[in-house]
């Protein structure tokens, strides 16, 4: 196997995830000339092939190797069962795979589901769900649009998945039981040889960067130079922040990075602590 050929990235052609994975991939440095209906593009500027495929069967061409990784919903993966590695958690398409039944049913549990038909995309998924659960029901495969079989009387509730939820209320059902949560993945094929695995890693620690920017915010604020340390404790950035004397005698502008999950907390801390003048600026990419 050689080294120089491109690692092949399979992702969405068209779908709740085309527009994130392509984002992320452009966040990444990766430029791809996009010929419109292309299913194949060269990336210019790194060793990457992207194919465009159906997300249902991203895990099967990444378990056979015709691709070497792809970008596909973790409800896929586990509905595919093919022997997939997932490399990282990616942050977007979080969506739930779902039970929902009519709103009109007064739902007592999960018993109600006994000899109950339920059409989905997900039957293997189901299936397990219901028999660990010891519940018999029938399931029903249908490819698309299962959201509309309740009305048509063709079965008595679904599994199908939920993020937003207005397909569900928009069909007049309601979710009842919540069988996965998920969310967008990087898979790769087993046994990458070393090239590959190679390209994958600097491809994972652009992921990584552009992961933890997104995480991150970039602080700048002012405080008289009596107030420095007390305000250096309640940042927790990288190492320790950067003091910058400003020109009026006295103060000092801290510049630091905060995580944005303690974001308010911290800048309530930060105020309370003597700072002022508070600028608060988003991060491009994050190298440790
Ligand atoms: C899912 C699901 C619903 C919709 C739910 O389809 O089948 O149609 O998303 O989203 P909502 O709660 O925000 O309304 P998806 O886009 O994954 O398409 P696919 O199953 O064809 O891949
Ligand atoms: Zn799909």
């Amino acid at each position: 196997m050689t080294t120089d050929q491109p690692l092949k990235i399979a992702i969405q052609k068209s779908g709740r995830l085309s527009d994130d994975s392509r984002q992320l991939l452009r966040e990444c440095g990766i430029s791809i000339q996009n010929g419109k209906n292309a299913l194949i593009a060269r990336a210019r500027n790194f060793p990457l092939e992207v194919l465009y495929l159906r997300d249902d069967d991203i895990p099967q061409y990444v378990a056979d190797g015709t691709a070497d990784v792809g970008i596909v919903g973790q409800n896929v993966v586990a509905e595919a069962g093919f022997e997939v590695a997932e490399v990282r958690a990616l942050g977007f398409g979080g969506c739930r795979l779902s039970l929902a039944v009519p709103k009109s049913v007064d739902y007592p549990g999960l018993h109600w589901f006994e000899g109950k038909k339920v059409a989905t995309s997900y039957p293997s998924i189901l299936s397990r769900f219901l028999s660990e659960k010891g519940i018999r029901a029938e399931v029903h495969t249908i490819s698309g649009s299962v959201e509309i079989a309740p009305n048509i009387g063709l079965a008595d509730g679904i599994a199908d998945l939920v993020s937003s939820g207005s397909t569900l209320f928009s069909n007049g059902l309601k979710e009842v039981e919540v069988i996965m949560h998920s969310e967008a993945v990087l898979v790769a094929r087993p046994h990458l040889p070393k090239g590959k695995k190679a390209m994958l890693d600097k491809l994972v620690f652009r992921i990584d960067a552009v992961q933890r920017a997104a995480r991150s915010k970039y602080v700048v604020l002012n405080a008289p130079n009596d107030r420095i340390e007390a305000i250096s404790r309640i940042l927790p950035g990288m190492k320790s922040p950067t003091v910058v004397p400003l020109a009026r005698p006295g103060w000092s502008a801290l510049h630091s990075v905060i995580n944005e999950d303690e974001f308010w907390e911290v800048i309530d801390e930060l105020k309370a602590a003597g700072a002022q003048g508070i600028l608060v600026v988003p991060i491009e990419k994050m190298i440790y």
